[in-house]
C-alpha cells in the first residue's frame, strides 16, 4: 500500500475535528474523498502534507511508519498537495510560479536563469498537455488558468502521491475534462496515487476507483466507485435524505417589479463591442458563457474594478466614475469567483466580515451601531446561510472552504444591495447547503434586489434564473426566458460564434 493513515485525530483548541480517521491509497489509484462542508477532508489532507505536527495516529508510506512534522517531510517523500485555496505568488509569472523553490541558477551568483526556467516550466506544462501563458503574472490569469498552474507546479516535482482539494470547483467543463484526462494518465502511466476531493458527485463516480465518505470528522465508509449512485452518495454524506426545500420564485417578486435595478448601456471594455443589459427589481438573470467569454471581466467592469466606457445605472441613479467602493455605496455588490484574493478578510471574524459592508446602512438608519445589533445581524446571517460552526467570533481563515463561501454570500446579502452580481456563488458548497444558498438568493430577489448570476453549472443557472443571457467572445449574443431553454439548447448557444445566427 502506497499510503495508510490509521486512527488519525486532530483538534483545534480543544475541538476535535478528526475523530479517528482511517484512509488508504494504492499506487495508480484515484481515490475520491467526499463529505459535507466542514467534514474534515482538507484537515486530513493537511495532516498528510505535514502541516500539523500535533496530530495523533499513524501514517505509513510504502509500509514504513513516518511522522509528518513539517511540509518538507511530506515533500521529500513525494507527497504533493494542491490546496483548496491557491498558494501562488500573484506578481510572479506563470513560469516562475511553476519553478518556485527550484529555480535554475544564473551565471552570476544570486541570479536566476530566466530563459532556462521558462523553457523548463513550458516543457513541464506541455508534458501534461496544458498550455499556459508562461510570461504572464499570475494575478492576471483567470481562476481556471491559476488552477492549471498549481497543477503543473505540483506535478513538476517527483510526485508519488498527488492530492487535489476541489480542483474543479472553479473550472469550466472543458477545463475539467482536460484535468481528468491528465489525472487518469498520471495514475495509469506513472502509477501516481491520486486523492481527489470534490462536491461534484457525478464526477466523483465517473472518475474514482474508490470513494471514502466522511461526515463530522469520521469516515462513514469506503467502497468501490462503481458501487455508488449520486443519490446514495448524497444521502451518506449528509446523513439523511435531502429534501428539496426549494421555494419557487414568483416572477418579478418585488412589489414594484417593473422598476429597473440595473441598467447598463453601451458598456465597452478596451474598445470591445458595447454591451447592454437591464435587470428588473426582483429578477434573477443568469449569465452563461464559456471560459474566456468575458463574463468575469464584465462583472468587474460593472463595479469599476476593470476600466470601461458606457453607462451603468443602479436603481435609476447613474454611477459616475465607477470604482468598487463607489459601487458599494450605490448598492451594487459583486461576490468574486476567487474568495481568497478579492473577497474576504481572512484574519477577521465571521461577524466582522458580514457586518463590514452593512455598517454604512446601520449607521445611516440607527445613528450609532450598537454591539448588540452587530451580533444580531451576524447571528441572523449565520443561521440563514447555515454557516458551520455557527460562531460569530470564528476567524474566517479557519473555516472550511465551503463555509467561507457562505460567508461571502451572507456579507453581500447583509448589505441589502439593490443589485448583486454573484460570480460562481456555490463553488465548493456541498450538495445539502447548495439548495439553501439558492433559497437565500431567491429570497434576496423577492425582497427587491436585481441579481446577476454567473455560473459554469448550467443546472444551477436553469434552476435559479428567470432569464438567461449568453456571452460569447466578450459580447452579449442572446437573451432567453427560462421556458425557452433546455440544457442542450443553452450549451449550443454558448458555443455559437457571435455574428452567426
Ligand atoms: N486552522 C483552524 N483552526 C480552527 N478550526 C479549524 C481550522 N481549520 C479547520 N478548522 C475546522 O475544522 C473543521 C473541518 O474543516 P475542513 O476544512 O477540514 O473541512 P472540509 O471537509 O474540507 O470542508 P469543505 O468542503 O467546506 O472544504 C471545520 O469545522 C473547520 O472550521
Ligand atoms: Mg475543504
Amino acid at each position: 500500500m502506497l499510503l495508510e493513515m490509521r486512527d488519525i485525530r486532530k483538534s483545534f483548541s480543544g475541538v476535535q475535528v478528526l475523530r479517528g480517521v482511517d484512509f488508504s491509497l494504492k499506487a495508480g489509484e484515484i481515490h475520491a474523498l467526499v463529505g459535507h462542508n466542514g467534514a474534515g477532508k482538507s484537515t486530513l489532507m493537511k495532516v498528510l502534507g505535514g502541516n500539523y505536527a500535533d496530530y495523533d495516529g499513524e501514517v505509513r508510506l510504502d509500509g514504513e511508519e513516518v511522522r509528518l512534522g513539517a511540509p518538507r517531510d511530506a515533500l521529500q517523500r513525494g507527497v504533493a498537495i494542491i490546496y483548496q485555496d491557491f498558494s501562488l505568488v500573484p506578481d510572479l509569472t506563470v513560469a516562475e510560479n511553476i519553478a518556485l523553490g527550484r529555480e535554475p541558477r544564473g551565471r552570476l551568483s544570486g541570479t536566476i536563469a530566466y530563459g532556462r526556467l521558462r523553457d523548463r516550466s513550458k516543457q513541464e506544462a506541455e508534458r501534461l498537455g496544458i498550455a499556459l501563458p508562461m510570461d504572464m503574472p499570475v494575478r492576471r490569469l483567470g481562476v481556471g488558468a491559476q488552477q492549471m498552474t498549481e497543477i503543473v507546479r505540483a506535478c513538476s516535482q517527483d510526485v508519488r502521491i498527488l492530492v487535489m482539494d476541489e480542483p474543479t470547483a472553479r473550472l469550466a467543463p472543458a477545463e475539467r475534462e482536460l484535468l481528468f484526462a491528465t489525472m487518469r494518465r498520471m495514475a495509469a502511466e506513472q502509477q501516481v496515487g491520486i486523492v481527489y476531493i470534490s462536491h461534484f458527485l457525478d464526477e466523483v463516480r465517473r472518475l474514482a476507483d474508490r470513494i471514502t465518505i466522511m461526515r463530522d470528522g469520521a469516515v462513514v465508509e469506503t467502497g468501490a466507485g462503481s458501487s455508488y449512485t449520486v443519490d446514495s452518495l448524497a444521502k451518506l454524506l449528509v446523513g439523511h435524505e435531502i429534501v428539496a426545500s426549494l421555494r419557487p420564485t414568483q416572477a418579478g417578486g418585488a412589489a414594484d417589479g417593473a422598476r429597473e435595478a440595473l441598467n447598463v448601456r453601451g458598456l465597452s471594455i478596451h474598445g470591445r463591442p458595447p454591451i447592454d443589459l437591464s435587470i428588473r427589481r426582483g429578477e434573477i438573470v443568469g449569465l452563461a458563457g464559456l471560459v474566456g467569454s468575458g463574463r468575469t471581466r464584465f462583472a468587474r467592469a460593472l463595479i469599476g474594478d476593470v476600466r470601461s466606457a458606457g453607462r451603468v445605472e443602479v436603481g435609476g441613479r447613474l454611477m459616475k466614475r465607477r470604482n468598487p467602493e463607489r459601487a458599494t455605496r450605490y448598492g451594487l455588490v459583486l461576490t468574486p469567483e476567487d474568495r481568497k484574493a478579492s473577497g474576504l478578510a481572512l484574519t477577521s471574524s465571521v461577524e466582522a466580515n458580514i457586518v463590514a459592508s452593512a455598517l454604512g446602512k446601520l449607521l445611516a438608519t440607527a445613528g450609532i451601531v450598537h454591539p448588540g445589533s452587530r451580533a444580531r445581524m451576524a447571528l441572523d446571517m449565520i443561521q440563514r446561510f447555515a454557516i458551520r460552526p455557527p460562531a460569530r467570533k470564528k476567524i474566517v481563515g479557519q473555516l472550511s472552504g465551503g463555509n467561507a463561501q457562505k460567508v461571502l454570500l451572507a456579507r453581500a446579502v447583509a448589505s441589502r444591495p439593490k443589485v448583486m452580481v454573484l460570480d460562481q456563488p456555490t463553488a465548493g458548497v456541498d450538495i445539502g447547503a447548495k439548495a439553501e444558498l439558492h433559497n437565500q438568493i431567491r429570497l434576496a430577489a423577492q425582497q427587491g434586489a436585481g441579481i446577476l448570476v454567473i455560473s459554469d453549472d448550467l443546472d444551477e443557472l436553469l434552476d435559479l434564473s428567470d432569464r438567461i443571457v449568453v456571452m460569447t467572445a466578450g459580447a452579449m449574443s442572446g437573451s432567453f426566458r427560462k421556458a425557452e431553454l433546455t440544457r442542450a439548447s443553452l450549451l449550443a448557444n454558448m458555443s455559437r460564434l457571435p455574428g452567426r445566427a
